[in-house]
């Protein structure tokens, strides 16, 4: 399995810290951001990885990361998009370099304390479709939002006013090869992006998207609070261990 870590965007959320920085390299108490959904690739087992980024500071990911040398990796492969069109759009980037192989992706804002290592050797096994990781949030109305009927995902709603669970689709998702198939044929929502639930509500429709709850605590840090929280979370860990 090839793993894909998305850090386009603008992150005017984090404005003005973003405004000559890509919002992946800002730090997360002692590492850039983009360090985080990499140690969970490669700690997965993960060795061939994409990063799609964008905007006028990408040439700072070939100067921070390299060949991914200091992450065990042979190389590093990156990816260029135009714009910010939405997650969906910077996922069709990954179209030639996944192969017709079975993907990882993770958003390049996403810090996880535990590991997808399980979560990607489950997902080996299943033939085809996809596969999600969700976890109880306290304010889902920020996320992707699964509805359930019987303990089945019946769809999966984009930043709900009123939320139908207290659970998060977080930015990882396992994906087969007909994910690309499924991103060329969206539309722009009404915020102008291709949206990665419009991606997961396909799979549902087809029947073939799994879940699993997340274990260990998760965030993003696309917004001052949740940096901040991210943040503590790292600090709070590495002063335990
Ligand atoms: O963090 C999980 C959440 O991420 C999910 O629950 C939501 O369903 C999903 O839409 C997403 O929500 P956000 O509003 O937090 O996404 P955001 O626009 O902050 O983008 C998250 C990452 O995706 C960002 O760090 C880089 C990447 N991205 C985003 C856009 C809009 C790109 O690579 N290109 C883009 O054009």
């Amino acid at each position: 399995m090839k793993g894909v870590i998305l850090a386009g965007g603008t992150g005017s959320r984090l404005l003005p810290l973003t405004k000559v920085t890509n919002k992946h390299l800002l730090p997360v108490y002692n590492a850039p951001m983009i360090y985080y959904p990499l140690w969970t690739l490669v700690n997965a087992g993960i060795e061939q990885i994409l990063i799609v980024t964008g905007g006028r500071n990408a040439g700072d990911f070939l100067r921070l990361l390299a060949n991914g040398k200091e992450f065990g990796l042979k190389r590093l492969n990156y990816a260029y998009q135009e714009g910010e069109g939405g997650i969906a759009d910077a996922l069709r980037l990954a179209e030639d370099f996944a192969e017709g192989e079975k993907i990882c992706v993770i958003l390049g804002d996403n810090i996880l304390e535990g590991s997808i290592k399980l979560a990607a050797e489950k997902f080996k096994q299943q033939t085809h479709g996809a596969h999600i990781l969700l976890k109880e949030v306290s304010s889902p109305e920020r996320f992707g939002v699964p509805v359930f009927a019987g303990g089945q995902i019946t769809r999966i709603e984009e930043k709900p006013a009123s939320p139908a669970s207290n659970f998060a689709v977080t930015g990882v998702y396992f994906y087969d090869a007909t994910v690309f198939e499924k991103a060329n044929k969206l539309k722009p929502s009404r915020r102008g992006e291709l949206e990665i639930t419009d991606v997961n509500n396909a799979y549902l429709r087809e029947g073939t998207l799994t879940h699993s709850i997340l274990e260990g605590w998760w965030t993003d840090a696309g917004t001052f609070e949740s940096l901040r929280l991210a943040t503590n979370l790292v600090a709070e860990g590495l002063a335990r261990q």
